[in-house]
């Protein structure tokens, strides 16, 4: 049964089926309007979420002739793990920052095809610090798959973006001490001392080679090191091999016991490369997400914030705000879905309420596509079946915090000679060497705040401030800030902060209270599934599946390769709308 579980999920998480299809090239032909779903006969559709996976299977269907309507039980907003602060959640209300998704990898062509197809302009975000526009690259460009299958999907005319090589200059700081990255890179020896592993590695690269054991199974190493896919169906048994082997594996015991890792290693490379929060999580989980986050990697952002791209989704559907799916009974011909009006604040914290009329809605299908630990508190008639009931019970949802911080100028754009001009008489040197004119990149930090990142670009609108994503931080890590107040959970990230950038950054920072914790946030429930060992094979192929051709689930809990991803949502979401079509 694992080795079945096993091919099973292989073919998910390469978005492949039995005949080696190439479902991520299908898939971008529907969301571009290129190929349409099957034809049939026009079916009453309810989806329930209007977050990107629930809009994007919405979308599809409404375009193939089926009457759709999306419940969504946020009564203020849509988008779901989508969510841009913006307007007088700030001072100046011309800034936008991100509470979730903020960067798009440019290997994540369905989202970036997606985006420009709606017209949701899109622009660099820059992992790495680099020199103030305007040398930067400011502009789209065009996104390129090369299938297996020989076909190649393209975008547009303008050239592939190559993002250039970052300065460095933002902090590495841990145990007391504090380097830049360019000095850290250059002799990574003090810091890794300062942990006990002594080595000239760079951590980075000690866990980019960790994985190569991984990569073996469904790549081939090229004589200058590079890998090259294997062909399709040997990707496919490898991978499947790989799932067999190693989904019992935590991140821990795969360091510890296949690369023989010391506890020294283990903590200098977990707190640079942000892995001592999953340690344990699956390994698989890491071996996927190191692809999407390491600074050779070229990411993207939505100008107008990502909030953008759900707007633009949510367009031209009807969507029903603020009611909450509490029933769902299915009979012989069709659903009949019992929704309640949302009551709570709107600030959407754990704190809300449901109450009041019910509602009832019905339909031949409905396609849930709301986090999956939400549907524990919705009651199926008849139960659904035991395999799905054990995946939404037990799948690991991991959680995510940010803390962002206003400042009415962008001090991190400066230079030192520009420092001393705008403080005059109080200016004070900086604690760690002169100031850098650099944007976007970040910093990493052993302390509570754990992961800095600074804005790529100003805000459209010609806001002279900015805002730092001054904490970011994953599972224990974040935990620790949801139990402290907003208040208290600013004071702390912003104390980090002067304590990497000096004093001298308090006069431009404004009182804002802003941070997001999505473990608590009542819809949401926490930041995205990763599964703990084991939770793969045992409950992923359980995850997806439809029930009775009337139930579909979308999100992007349905998607192992892209959990926490954007691109895993609009995949579900359109595999959702495939197999509603196929069905109807
Ligand atoms: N996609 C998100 C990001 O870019 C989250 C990635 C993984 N999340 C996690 N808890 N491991 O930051």
């Amino acid at each position: 049964a694992r080795k079945a579980a096993a091919l099973i999920m292989a073919r998910r998480i390469l978005l492949t089926d039995a005949d080696h299809n190439d479902l991520t090239l299908d898939y971008l032909k529907l969301l571009t309007g290129r190929q349409r779903l099957r034809k049939t006969e026009s079916r009453d559709v309810l989806v329930v979420g209007a977050g990107v996976a629930g809009m994007v299977c919405a979308r599809l269907l409404q375009a193939a002739g089926h009457r759709v309507r999306v419940l969504e039980a946020n009564r203020s907003r849509v988008g779901g793990r989508v969510k841009t602060f913006r307007g007088d959640v700030w001072q100046d209300p011309r800034l936008h920052a991100e509470a979730g998704a903020m960067r798009i990898p440019s290997s994540h062509v369905l989202t970036l095809a997606l985006a420009d197809h709606l017209k949701v302009p899109r622009r660099p975000f820059d992992l790495v610090d680099l020199p103030p526009e305007p040398d930067q690259v400011s502009d789209d460009s065009r996104v390129v798959y090369k299938s297996w299958t020989g076909e190649e999907f393209a975008s547009g005319e303008a050239p592939v973006y190559v993002a250039p090589k970052g300065l460095g200059n933002r902090f590495v700081h841990v145990n007391g001490q504090t380097v830049s990255k360019a000095d850290y890179n250059a002799d990574p020896g003090p810091i890794n001392k300062s942990f006990g592993w002594d080595s000239g590695q760079t951590t980075a690269a000690a866990f980019d080679k960790a994985l190569d054991t991984a990569r073996a199974y469904t790549m081939t190493k090229n004589p200058d090191g590079s890998w090259t896919d294997k062909p399709i169906a040997e990707r496919v048994t490898g991978m499947a091999d790989l799932l067999y082997d190693m989904d019992g594996y935590s991140l821990l015991r795969y360091l510890q016991e296949g690369e023989g890792w010391s506890d020294a290693q283990i903590q200098a490379v977990g707190t640079l490369e942000n892995l001592t929060s999953r340690l344990s999580y699956g390994f698989l989980h890491s071996v996927f997400d190191a692809g999407d986050i390491n600074p050779s990697v070229t990411y993207f952002e939505f100008n107008a914030g990502t909030d953008a791209l759900t707007e633009a989704l949510a367009a031209d559907l009807a969507i029903e705000r603020g009611r909450v799916v509490t029933r769902v009974r299915t009979d012989d011909d069709g659903v009949t879905v019992t929704a309640e009006p949302e009551t709570g604040p709107e600030d959407e914290a754990c704190d809300g309420a449901i109450g009041g009329q019910a509602r009832e809605y019905r339909a031949d299908m409905v396609v849930l596509a709301v986090p999956f630990a939400a549907l524990r508190h919705v009651d199926f008639e008849p139960l659904l079946p035991y395999g799905k009931r054990r995946a939404i019970n037990e799948l690991k949802h991991d959680t995510a915090h940010k803390v962002l911080l206003e400042f009415t100028e962008r001090w991190w754009e400066w230079d030192e000679a520009t420092w001393r001009e705008k403080l005059g008489s109080d200016y004070r040197p900086a604690p760690h060497g002169d100031a850098v004119a650099a944007v976007g990149g970040g910093c990493v930090s052993d302390e509570a705040s754990r992961f800095v990142y600074f804005p790529s670009h100003p805000s459209d609108g010609g806001a002279p401030g900015g805002v730092v994503l001054a904490a970011y931080n994953w599972a224990e890590d974040a935990l620790r800030f949801d139990a402290l107040t907003p208040a208290d959970r600013h004071t702390e990230a912003l104390e980090h902060l002067t304590g990497l950038y000096g004093e001298r950054i308090r006069h431009y920072v404004t009182d804002r209270h802003v941070s997001q914790s999505w473990l608590r946030n009542r819809w949401a429930l926490g930041e995205a599934v990763i599964e703990t060992p084991g939770q793969l094979l045992s409950l992923g192929p359980h995850v997806a599946t439809p029930v009775n051709g009337r139930l579909f689930f979308a999100g992007d809990h349905c998607q192992p390769r892209y959990h926490a991803w954007i691109s895993g949502a609009i995949a579900s979401g359109t595999e959702a709308a495939v197999q509603v079509a196929d069905t109807a």
